[in-house]
């Protein structure tokens, strides 16, 4: 649950801008954080990321006609569009989230009216913690139960995926809109992409803590690296075929397959399916450690992840590798590996309970020293999907 200031902070902002917070209803959206599993979700494979306690707060209400009037605490700025001629908006990069998905429903022929919203929440923005999926997230929901549309959540995930793919156009895969819509309070979310089943995996132990480490250093995901990573995979693909023709993603690609055919790919081509094929296996051997509740084990695969990030998919950076590095040199640090799209963000840490203030002071002063940069570093337990805080039924089953 968000706290009473961040929600009082909202309520003034919507009042100050709207006059009054009669008929608002709220919403919260988790951000994710990735356990392992990392660029396999668009090769139709598998991830266990969970909701972080840090969320999107949403105050939001029906608004006559078809503009959308919006305010992004965040961003300290205001916006709107009208659902009648939606179209990107370069200035207010922000406002295209919630567009996408007001684009997304009206496309997929949903009826829905004018809104007006304020955003607020502490997930940090462009951290690799997802935040703009829950802010579409955040937003489907508002209309969802604004208009009364009774959109299963399966649904509306794929409807913000759409949004992202096609409005924003970040050709990336379901993980992020999936978490924060599907996953549960005290378990990780397994989710296999390619038939979008998915399963709680309890995670409540008390012996160890889920640990982000926010680099402060920011990349825009829509960069063409990921589209390249895209496009390498699809790549990989295309020249396994020839030998096995039935496959249609690396996900259908078993390491020894690839061993076998590998040679003929190029080299960096090879290096970014044996990521994958090496990834997919890997989130599989973690679900059993952790429903094992084997955490040294998962740390270890949390550890294989990063260098296979590092050194095959090459989406880590000097950032990124160093806190992993400061991280690794703490007693208790049983895992460590970035995660999100990489390129910058945040990095996931699985720390013993025990050692948790000795972490963050000496990855913060080692970072710190080295960079001259200040890191957040915060715990998150596995939080609760998203959903309204107040002011009606949940009629999204
Ligand atoms: C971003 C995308 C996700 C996923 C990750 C990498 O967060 O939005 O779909 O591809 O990168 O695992």
């Amino acid at each position: 649950m968000p706290e009473q200031a961040e929600l009082k902070r909202i309520a003034e902002k919507f009042q100050e801008i709207f006059g009054d917070c009669d008929g608002v209803i709220w919403l919260r959206a988790p951000g994710r954080v990735n356990l392992i599993g990392e660029h396999t979700d668009y090769n139709d494979g598998f991830v266990l990321p969970m909701a972080t306690q840090q969320e999107i707060v949403l105050a939001a209400r029906q608004r006559k006609g078809f503009q959308a009037r919006l305010y992004s605490l965040h961003y300290a700025k205001g916006g709107q569009f009208d659902l009648k001629g939606i179209s990107s908006d370069a200035e207010n990069p922000w406002i295209n989230y919630a567009q996408g998905v007001t684009w997304s429903l009206l496309e997929a022929g949903y009826e829905i009216g004018g809104i007006e919203a304020v955003v607020g929440g502490d997930v940090p923005i462009g951290a690799g913690l997802s935040s703009s999926a829950a802010v579409e997230v955040a937003f489907a929901l508002a209309f969802s139960h604004l208009y009364d549309l009774k959109i299963k959540r399966e649904e509306l995930a794929r409807l913000c995926h759409r949004a992202e793919r096609e409005f924003v156009g970040l050709p990336c895969g379901m993980m992020d809109q999936v978490s924060s819509l599907l996953a549960e309070e005290g378990a990780a979310l397994f989710l296999d992409c390619r038939s979008l089943y998915y399963k709680p995996i309890p995670f409540e132990s008390e012996a160890v803590r889920v640990v982000i480490c926010d680099t402060q250093v920011r990349r825009e995901l829509t960069h063409s690296a990921y589209q390249e990573r895209v496009q390498e995979c699809n790549e990989a693909v295309r020249l396994l075929r020839r030998h096995l023709p039935q496959i249609t993603h690396l996900r259908d690609v078993s390491g020894e397959k690839l061993e076998k055919f590998g040679g003929e790919l190029p080299e960096a081509v090879y290096r970014r399916a044996r990521h994958i094929v090496s990834e997919n296996e890997r989130v599989l051997r973690a679900v059993e450690a952790l429903e094992g509740e084997d955490f040294e084990e998962l740390g270890r695969l949390m550890d294989g992840s990063h260098q296979s990030l590092k050194r095959d998919y090459e989406v880590s950076s000097r950032e990124l590798d160093l806190m992993v590095d400061l991280a690794r040199e703490v007693s208790g640090t049983l895992g460590a590996r970035l995660t999100g799209g990489g390129f910058g963000g945040a990095t996931v840490n699985l720390v013993a309970s025990s050692e948790i203030e000795n972490f963050k002071r000496e990855v913060s002063r080692g970072y710190k020293e080295a960079t001259g940069l200040s890191p957040a570093i915060f715990v998150s337990r596995p939080a609760a999907r998203a959903g309204l805080i107040s002011g009606g039924e949940d009629s999204s089953p």
